[in-house]
């Protein structure tokens, strides 16, 4: 299969949720795997329309600068989603991102839940957040993982949920952070 795309929801491109997220394709790429970065925040897309005619042709009725991203992560071997917590949730790049993947949950003729990705896959939800350790913001990270489950067969989704990270560089100052994310990477994918 193909690549590995990380999919970043902060803005914040040398942040804490997307220096996880490469630090992460830097041991992907140890394992020989062919990565690619996505900056949501750059990108120009509208949300999921609830208009559900994916559901009824398998694919989004919009086109914008989501729409080969969709078709890339299709094709993916892993996904890499990494957000900020913004008030006890994810960021809105990323809800927004997350909602388009409708196309991905359900089958174009029953109309029925089922896998739209074909084939085994992995994934790997990040979420930084300022405050001390919280249960209910792994449980945000968790909801997107088991999410993923309706789109296609991820497996068991890694999690990585980190906080007292408020400041731009908290992570990049963590080397066991760090290293603990490349290790991650590399042994998922090897
Ligand atoms: C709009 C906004 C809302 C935030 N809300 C929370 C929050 O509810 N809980 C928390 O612990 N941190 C909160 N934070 C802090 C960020 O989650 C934290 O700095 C995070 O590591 C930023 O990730 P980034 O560097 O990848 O952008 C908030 C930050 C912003 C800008």
């Amino acid at each position: 299969m193909g690549k590995v795309i990380g999919i970043a929801g902060s803005a914040r491109k040398k942040g804490n949720s997307t220096t996880l997220m490469r630090t992460i394709l830097k041991g992907v790429v140890q394992a020989g795997k062919d990565t690619k970065e996505v900056y949501l925040n750059g990108l120009v897309f509208k949300g999921c329309q609830g208009c559900e005619r994916c559901t009824s042709n398998g694919k989004c009725i919009l086109n914008d600068d989501l729409t080969p991203i969709l078709d890339e992560l299709k094709k993916a071997e892993g996904w890499v989603l990494a957000s900020p917590i913004y008030y006890d949730s994810i960021t809105g790049q990323m809800k927004t991102f997350f909602d388009r993947c409708r196309t991905f949950t359900k089958d174009p003729k029953t109309q029925k839940l089922k896998h739209q990705l074909k084939g085994k896959r992995k994934g790997i939800v990040i979420v930084t957040y300022a405050d001390t350790p919280r249960k209910d913001y792994y449980h945000e990270a968790e909801k997107l993982a088991n999410y993923l489950g309706w789109m296609g067969d991820f497996g068991k989704v890694e999690i990585i949920s980190e906080g007292k990270l408020g400041p731009r560089d908290a992570a990049g100052n963590r080397p066991d952070l760090l290293a603990r994310a490349e290790k991650l990477g590399k042994d998922l994918f090897i």
